[in-house]
């Protein structure tokens, strides 16, 4: 029988792969048989997530994505290297524990431009006519968070980027199904990861124990994450878009 997760011969390009989820998804990606473009700022790192991959045929891509210039002629460049594109994990972000009296412009602006207008940016460029399979279809994965739903103290920065990208996720949706591009998020709940294990609410054992206990299946795992961005990517999900998947270990359910 086909299995209908495989994502064989697929082209998939995963930001924030030097770390945490995204280097998880590059790998759970590579063992499902796509040929994956890793991207982030840290080519060591990238490197380091490269060698816990199968198969050949990767790519990595040290880039800023804060910043969109040149964006158009990498993607280009990646094209003429692997094919076209059939996916894109946008799992490059960063997070902050700050309260609302300490958030100046700069800082939001460092948010906006990691977490939405990287996503924005490069999911444009992916799906220019000549960039991305037609035939085959593509599929963008947007990564919010629970966040992007619910509060928490000093998190306005970041809930703020994560409901952005729920939001234009529907729209961008809308607009790319005629061309067979599908546009879905992740939220996921707390995964223990450089993201936020200096993060008080990892770092203090009572706090940690609090956000634990908030899960109703305890804190999850990259795994958790990357195995529903296989499905999304995936032939298995062709007629799924402009939804929001939440895996949070029951946080929301409360
Ligand atoms: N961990 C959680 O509990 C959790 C919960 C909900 C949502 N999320 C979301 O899941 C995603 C991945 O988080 P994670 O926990 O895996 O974090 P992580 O381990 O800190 O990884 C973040 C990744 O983003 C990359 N990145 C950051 N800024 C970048 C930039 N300007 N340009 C290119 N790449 C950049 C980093 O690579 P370089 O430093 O090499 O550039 C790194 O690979 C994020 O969007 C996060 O908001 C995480």
């Amino acid at each position: 029988m086909n299995n209908p997760f495989s994502l064989e011969s697929k082209v998939i390009i995963v930001t924030g792969a030097s770390s945490g989820i995204g280097a998880q998804c590059a790998i759970d990606c590579s063992k499902m048989g796509a040929k994956v473009v890793l991207v982030a700022r840290n080519e060591e790192r990238l490197r380091q997530t490269l060698n816990q991959m199968e198969g050949d045929g990767h790519m990595i891509l040290a880039l800023d994505l804060s910043s969109s210039d040149g964006l158009k002629e990498v993607i280009k460049d990646v094209v003429s290297k692997m094919g076209k594109i059939n996916g894109v994990v946008n799992c490059a972000g960063m997070s902050s524990v700050t309260p609302l009296k300490m958030i100046t412009d700069g800082q939001l602006d460092q948010f906006f431009r990691t977490n939405v207008y990287s996503a924005i940016n490069l999911s444009k460029e992916v799906t220019r006519v000549g960039n991305f399979d037609k035939e085959a279809g593509c599929s963008i994965v947007f990564f919010a968070s629970i966040m992007g739903l619910v509060g928490e103290k000093c998190k306005t920065m970041y809930s703020a980027t994560k409901g952005a990208l729920i939001a234009a996720s529907r729209s961008m949706a809308c607009e790319l199904a005629k061309n067979k591009v599908r546009v879905n998020v992740v939220s996921p709940g707390a995964i223990e990861t450089p993201i936020n294990a200096r993060l008080p609410h990892m770092a203090d054992a009572e706090l940690r124990k609090e956000l634990e206990e908030k899960h109703l299946l305890g804190l999850g795992e990259c795994a958790d994450i990357s195995n529903a961005c296989i499905y999304l990517l995936s032939d298995a999900a062709k007629w799924v878009t402009g939804q929001n998947f939440i895996i949070d270990g029951g946080y929301t359910a409360r």
